[in-house]
């Protein structure tokens, strides 16, 4: 039987390739966009395809979220994939962060992914796999930062690993899988044109990580290529 995934973030980018992705493998996905110029292609796609619903959503609004979650209230979601985000300021030298910068990259990676995951809990637990997925980075692992700066998203992204971990604790009782993903470095805006893998090779990565993944998996981090990576 199909799954119903919803994907934040799916515009463009690795969002859009995972709706892709999923559409193909027969699967319903209910996908978000924040700017309805940058997801033509969403948009489009969403015209000739009965198993795509999507919805305009700043996942920093806490409005739209509430409006959001009354619309779709009777949805069962058998995947969250909490995927928006953001980089912020590239190359900013220790001296010069500015806190109002750090704190809109703080709320759109690590708070926001909190607020939809509560505010669609309701939505997972009537779901068959009940399966929480924090799209994170490497850039958040502390084992693997050698090379220094990145502040903001560093930070943003190794406070969202901490959140998957808590939630894979408090949500066992409910038999939620919580996985904080890498999804490489990927060809994308965020990842520029000297990145590693294209958009598809991403998505097609992760859906697999997140379909094998079972209980014992939950609370760790995955790179897109089903291995482990440190926190
Ligand atoms: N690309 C990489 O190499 C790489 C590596 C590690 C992790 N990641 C992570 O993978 C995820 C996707 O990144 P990407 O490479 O696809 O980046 P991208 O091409 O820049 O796309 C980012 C997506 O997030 C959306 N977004 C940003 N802020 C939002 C908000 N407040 N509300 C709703 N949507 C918002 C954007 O919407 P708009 O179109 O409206 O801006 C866009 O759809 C991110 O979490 C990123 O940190 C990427």
């Amino acid at each position: 039987m199909a799954r119903n995934v919803f994907v934040t973030g799916a515009g463009r980018g690795i969002g859009l390739s995972l709706v892709k992705h999923l559409l193909q493998q027969g699967e319903c996905v209910w996908a978000t966009y924040r700017d309805a110029d940058k997801a033509s292609a969403l948009l489009r796609l969403a015209e000739k395809n009965s198993n795509l619903t999507v919805e305009h959503l700043d996942v920093t609004d806490s409005d739209q979220l509430f409006v959001l979650s009354q619309k779709w209230k009777h949805i069962p979601f058998d995947w969250i994939v909490n995927n928006a985000g953001v980089y912020g300021p590239k190359s900013v030298n220790f001296q010069d962060i500015k806190t109002s910068e750090w704190l809109d990259v703080l709320t759109t990676n690590t708070i926001a992914p909190y607020q939809v995951t509560r505010t669609f809990y309701a939505n997972l637990l009537q779901g068959k796999e009940r399966k929480l997925v924090f799209i994170s980075s490497k850039m958040g692992s502390i084992e693997d930062n050698t090379s220094g700066g990145g502040y903001l998203y560093r930070s943003s992204k190794s406070a969202l690993n901490q959140i998957a971990k808590s939630l894979a604790i408090d949500l066992s009782y409910d038999d939620v899988c919580v996985l904080a993903l890498h999804p490489g470095w990927v060809q994308t805006a965020m990842g520029g044109p000297n990145a590693l893998i294209p958009s598809d090779v991403s998505a097609s990565g992760l859906v697999t990580v997140i379909e094998c993944a079972d209980l014992e998996a939950s609370g760790q981090f995955w790179n897109f290529d089903g291995s482990r990576i440190e926190w």
